[in-house]
């Protein structure tokens, strides 16, 4: 059987996780989430007191940070120094911290090498924003996710089960700056592959996605299991 790699980039909240975790599931493949690589850098950032835009002090963290995913009882945690940050990284400061943090270019820089590491044995779903444009150029199938900004703002707000969460004009606005920042960075812009498959998933749910690229894999690999 054919092992592939498989790219998935998209903006916030177009259903990217739920996919690419069900894709790769679907194909037996590892499913790399490489925006939680950028939170843990952030978080990184905030224990410690400089400036985020300070490139000298950036790189030097980097450096010092051991950034793995390990599989615990079927889930994916990531572990930084060896301290599982799966659910710290999750907070709304940590979100806006990775947006700035993930323009820096020292930071991509460091995040690419172990990316391309990871990628080196095939049988993976990465997912991202310029998994197929930068990190991944020669992808065996890459897929750009979107949806209209009021789909993705109200699919967050329905995750979110706190009484103290936004509102989702809230998110709506948030989810808007972090685009806007992501989309305009110089560094590896959010932006899809020329060669990409873009799916607008506004009117579609998780399993339909999913079932669409399974569909446009096949056409092109044979991925039945020997
Ligand atoms: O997918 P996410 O929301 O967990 O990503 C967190 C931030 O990291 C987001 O602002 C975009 C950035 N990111 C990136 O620049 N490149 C990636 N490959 C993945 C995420």
């Amino acid at each position: 059987m054919q092992q592939l790699l498989v790219t998935i980039d998209g903006p916030a909240g177009a259903g990217k996780s739920t996919v690419s975790r069900k894709l790769a599931q679907r194909l037996g493949y590892r499913y790399i989430d490489t925006g939680a690589l950028y939170r843990g850098v952030a978080l990184a950032v905030s224990h410690s007191d400089f400036d985020p835009q300070d490139d000298q002090a950036l790189a030097q963290l980097c450096a010092s940070l051991k950034l793995e995913f390990r599989l615990t009882e079927n889930r994916s945690v990531l572990l930084l120094n060896g301290a599982n940050i799966t659910n710290e990284i999750r907070t709304p400061e940590i979100t806006a911290l990775s947006s700035t943090v993930s323009s820096r270019p020292v930071v991509r820089e460091h995040l690419l090498k172990i990316q391309l590491e990871m990628g080196r044995k095939k049988a993976v779903v990465f997912e991202g924003r310029d998994m197929g444009t930068v990190v991944f150029p020669k992808a065996d199938i890459k897929f750009f996710l979107d949806a209209s900004l009021r789909t993705r703002a109200s699919r967050r707000y329905d995750e979110m089960e706190d009484q103290d969460s936004p509102t989702l004009t809230e998110i709506e606005m948030n989810i808007r700056q972090r685009d806007a920042q992501d989309a305009n960075r110089l560094t590896a812009p959010l932006k899809p592959a020329d060669d990409a498959v873009k799916i607008d998933s506004t009117r579609m749910s998780a399993w339909e996605v999913v079932e669409f690229m399974l569909a446009q894999i096949k056409l092109k690999f044979d991925i039945s299991k020997s």
